[in-house]
């Protein structure tokens, strides 16, 4: 474990994948966080979709970015492209439990032209480097609405495995629905990935 342990903690170099990096949230953020945040299309997966101030999310955001997993239980950062740095959206680790070694997870990719071309994937492979290799958790898990095909299609390709539903816990598009749970650990993760998960950073 030692071994690989090394071995891919320098693949994921500073939180690199293949296609997207992860970094600090900045409030330098906020703009290409405003963009997209008031639209319906992202807000319908993640909860009841409240339209939010550019106040509402400032503070938010000074918030998040300074969040620290030792102290708050959390870690938010950017997902940016790796090419040109720009701003693609959020992944995070929240509820973070020592020494249980477990936390919550997500990721969310903001501008709609950038979904489905694999950054959403990319991001939640360092997302689980980053728990597993420097955090050294065990259990990693999230939830999504049973009918985010696609969210549900990138955690199954991951690895994620389905560990039961909450059925009927969302209100969403006028209807109740389920809530799927899913869950990876360390050692299956590992086994997936046993040795270049993660590119070499450049
Ligand atoms: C869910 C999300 C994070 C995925 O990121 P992404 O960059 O779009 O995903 P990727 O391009 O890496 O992969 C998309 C996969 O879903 C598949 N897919 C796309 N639409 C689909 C659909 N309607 N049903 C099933 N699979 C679908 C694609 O074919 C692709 O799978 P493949 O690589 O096996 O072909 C992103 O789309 C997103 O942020 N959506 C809005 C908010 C959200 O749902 N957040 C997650 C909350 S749990």
């Amino acid at each position: 474990m030692n071994h690989l342990y090394q071995r891919n903690l320098h693949r994921l170099g500073m939180y690199t994948g293949e296609l997207v990096r992860l970094r600090a949230l900045e409030m330098s953020d906020l703009d290409d966080i405003l963009k997209f945040y008031n639209t319906l299309e992202l807000r319908r997966f993640l909860g009841p979709p409240i339209v939010r101030s550019r106040k509402f999310i400032e503070q938010w955001l000074h918030k998040v970015s300074i969040w620290n997993p030792w102290n708050d239980g959390h870690l938010y950062l950017a997902v940016e492209e790796k090419e040109t740095q720009d701003f693609l959206g959020i992944a995070r680790l929240e509820d973070i439990k020592f020494p249980h070694n477990r936390t919550e997870c997500g990721i969310s990719i903001y501008n709609p032209e950038k979904r489905g071309k694999g950054y959403g994937t990319d991001a939640m492979l360092v997302l689980l480097g980053v728990g597993f290799y420097i955090l050294g958790l065990n259990s990693i898990y999230l939830d999504t609405m049973e009918d985010n095909e696609r969210s549900i299609q990138v955690y199954e390709k991951i690895g994620f495995k389905r560990v039961g539903l909450l059925r009927e816990t969302e209100f969403m598009d006028g209807a109740h629905k389920g809530l799927l749970i899913m869950d990876i650990l360390q050692k299956e993760f590992v086994e997936k990935y046993p040795d270049g998960t993660f590119k070499d950073p450049q």
